[in-house]
């Protein structure tokens, strides 16, 4: 796998420390509230596992998977549901936890989609932020890192479903998607 890497850009100890802090300032925002944590499969499921490992206070865990349909580097805003939430989100605080968002098109809809079963709250975390390439009017309520519009795998990231069993965030050599976008 590393072979197909430009760089690793965030190890192990990076991701380690920053979910930590994520999950400490979701414990003190959320403490007695016993949120809802959902999962955005596939991609946020190694965050998710660590995230919520490093939250100190009570949570449901749910989770959800849409697909998004586009070439394997951009998404288009077309999204299905795969599969839905097995849980009323009725009068709960709700937080969707994302690995990445880039136009922003995926969480959006999503946010809408959910917001029509009357959840008390709904706030975003994602792992990674490419702010500059939004398209959708959305600024998640936490963010790990800010990333200047690289495509990045690792850590649940996937390249044509390769790659999410990579331990670090790597940054993928260009020409292995650059006809493909
Ligand atoms: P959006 O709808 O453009 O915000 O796209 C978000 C989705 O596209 C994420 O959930 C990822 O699955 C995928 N995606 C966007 N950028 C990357 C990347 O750099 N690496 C891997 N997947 C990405
Ligand atoms: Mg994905």
């Amino acid at each position: 796998m590393y072979q197909d890497l430009e760089k690793i850009l965030y190890t192990r100890a990076d991701l380690q420390q920053r979910v930590n802090e994520l999950g400490a300032q979701i414990t003190k925002d959320y403490e007695g509230k016993f949120p809802l944590l959902i999962c955005l499969l596939k991609g946020s499921c190694i965050f998710f596992a660590d995230l919520v490992r490093a939250i100190e206070t009570h949570v449901e865990l749910d989770f959800i998977m849409v697909s998004s349909y586009g070439s394997s580097v951009n998404s288009s805003g077309n999204i299905v549901i795969k599969k839905d939430l097995s849980c009323d989100i009725s009068d709960r605080d709700v937080i969707i936890v994302e690995d990445i968002i880039d136009s922003g098109l995926t969480i959006s809809y999503l946010k809408k989609y959910l917001q029509t079963r009357k959840p008390r709250s709904i706030s975003v975390c994602t792992l990674l932020n490419q702010q500059k390439r939004r398209k959708a009017d959305l600024t998640p309520e936490y963010i790990g890192f800010e990333l200047n519009s690289e495509f990045v795998v690792g850590y649940g990231l996937d390249f044509a479903e390769r790659f999410r069993n990579l331990p670090e965030i790597g940054i993928l050599k260009h020409e292995l998607y650059e006809d493909k976008e």
